[in-house]
């Protein structure tokens, strides 16, 4: 389904996503020979520069170590079909002539065919300009067009609509790929394999057996010089609205009729939609200070001075359908904690009462980073001349058991669903809308829209979080597992 005489343009090529993640993911998709055939890469931005200069800082980009003497020839050759242009993002001519500059690349194809792929790293200031001039002055007429963009996808949901109709003047949603890179990591993509190809999981997700879920993200570092960015989304948007809610929905859709993109979008969207807007009592809000020899929120120089900005937040999601109703599903994340890990963790009900006293619930855990894994809470009894039962684990870890499988990267997998025209695995319009809808009035609370602003709780930067979150999720029902 690739198609050949593509041409993949990376505006945004000198920026930081270009570089830390789209270009190793396309390396990366050259090296295992998932590049259509002929393929040129072309790098757009605003700084001026050469091929040799724009040469040497892919090479700098892409990491392979000192003894793979394999992955050093291949950035050779990977460099060779690499191209700059430099221009501005809101001029014509600019994109004039960077069409100029494909048409001269593309004469070289054997056929009449031309196929674009246009991957947007830039910040939403310039979306729309851009994908503007691309229609104008760049799109190919003799061939396939699209056009990738990451999000922020606007800050609630009336400048995300606004966003959208834009975009909508000028590309279809045929053509549109909105990137939320959680849907390209390998345990998001297992869910539903997961939850549909093993009856034994699939009969008991639902309300009768699962007592509570809670979605967590944790990241070890603060803000670190993104603060000026970061303080104005939060961790609501940065984190929760987007990457969770699209793992929240993946868990608790109904199954979908077939895998094609639209029959699992549609049932997506429908179980997001039956999810209240949050309320601010299921909310806990925290805000990272100085701890450990590391400096606090309130001391990057990008952030001012009394921002209530939260860097860490929980808050539980209600889902309103006969599966569902009066499971609690938390979703937490937080910048600057004591470890780096996200976990989907399921956990069941207690077992009635009468032959166990104090047995530990069942606990299924979905790791998605890092060391991918699957593993179910199961109690056993202690082996031996007793009858005591004990919590133990069935554990799936992804290194053990599929020892020579290297998991692909998030970017790669998705850079090729979209140059195979695959959205499976890409945000539709109307899901970024009911997503803003459930977030938007916490958010605008939070930015003291209608009243004071909530100031968040603080916690020591490297800890597990605020000290409230303990009996904030007790309140949910959850109860730690005895041999925790
Ligand atoms: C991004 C956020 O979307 O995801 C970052 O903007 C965050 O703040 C990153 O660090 C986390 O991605 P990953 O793949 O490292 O879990």
């Amino acid at each position: 389904q690739l198609k050949d005489n593509t041409v993949i343009v990376v505006l945004g090529a000198s920026g930081d996503l270009a570089k830390k993640k789209t270009y190793p993911a396309l390396f990366g998709l050259y090296r295992m020979g998932f590049l259509p055939r002929d393929v040129k890469i072309v790098g757009y931005a605003r700084t001026k520069m050469d091929d040799a200069e724009y040469h040497k800082r892919i090479t700098s980009y892409l990491k392979v170590a000192d003894d793979d003497a394999d992955g050093k020839a291949k950035i050779e050759e990977f460099k060779k079909f690499t191209f700059y242009v430099s221009g501005g993002y809101e001029d014509g001519p600019s994109f004039e002539n960077l069409n100029k500059f494909l048409e001269e690349i593309e004469s070289k194809y054997q056929s009449k065919e031309r196929n674009r792929l246009f991957y947007l790293a830039l910040p939403p200031s310039v979306f729309i300009p851009v994908a503007q001039h691309i229609r104008e002055q760049a799109y190919s007429k003799d061939g396939i067009n699209r056009i990738i963009v990451e999000k922020p996808f606007g800050k609630d949901l009336e400048s995300c609509r606004v966003l959208l109709s834009s975009l909508k003047q000028h590309w279809t949603e045929d053509e549109t790929f909105r990137i939320d890179h959680y849907l390209g990591k390998e345990m998001v993509k297992n869910i539903l394999v997961l939850r549909f190809a093993n009856v034994a999981l699939n009969a008991a997700w639902d309300k009768n057996s699962i007592s509570n879920v809670q979605i967590t993200f944790k990241e070890p570092f603060g803000t670190e010089g993104r603060g000026g960015y970061f303080d104005e989304f939060g961790i609501i948007r940065d984190i929760l609205q987007n990457h969770l809610l699209q793992v929240l929905s993946i868990i608790t859709m109904e199954r979908p009729v077939s895998f094609s993109a639209e029959d699992i979008r549609d049932e997506k969207v429908k179980v997001l939609r039956a999810i209240p807007p949050i309320e601010r009592s299921d909310t806990l809000l925290g805000q990272y200070v100085a701890a450990n020899g590391k400096p606090g929120y309130l001391d990057d120089d990008t952030v001012p001075h009394n921002s209530v900005c939260p860097t860490y937040a929980a808050t539980t999601l209600w889902i309103h359908n006969p599966r569902w109703e009066g499971v609690p599903f938390i979703l937490k994340a937080g910048k600057a904690l004591n470890e780096a890990k996200v976990e989907v963790r399921i956990q069941f009900k207690d077992v009635t009462q009468g032959i166990f006293k104090d047995i530990s619930r069942n606990e299924l855990v979905l790791r998605i980073q890092p060391s991918e894994a699957v593993y179910l809470k199961l109690n056993t009894k202690t082996p031996g001349l007793n009858t005591r039962a004990i919590p133990t684990e069935m554990d799936l870890t992804y290194k053990r058991r599929f020892t020579d499988i290297k998991i692909p990267e998030a970017y790669e997998a998705l850079i090729l669903d979209a140059l195979r025209g695959d959205h499976s695995n890409f945000v539709r319009d109307d899901e970024l809308d009911v997503a803003w809808k459930i977030f938007t009035p916490i958010l605008h609370w939070i930015d003291g829209k209608n009243g004071p602003a909530p100031k968040p709780v603080p916690y020591p930067y490297g800890s597990r979080g605020p000290k409230e979150l303990e009996s904030f999720i007790a309140k949910y029902g959850y109860k730690r597992t005895v041999a925790d």
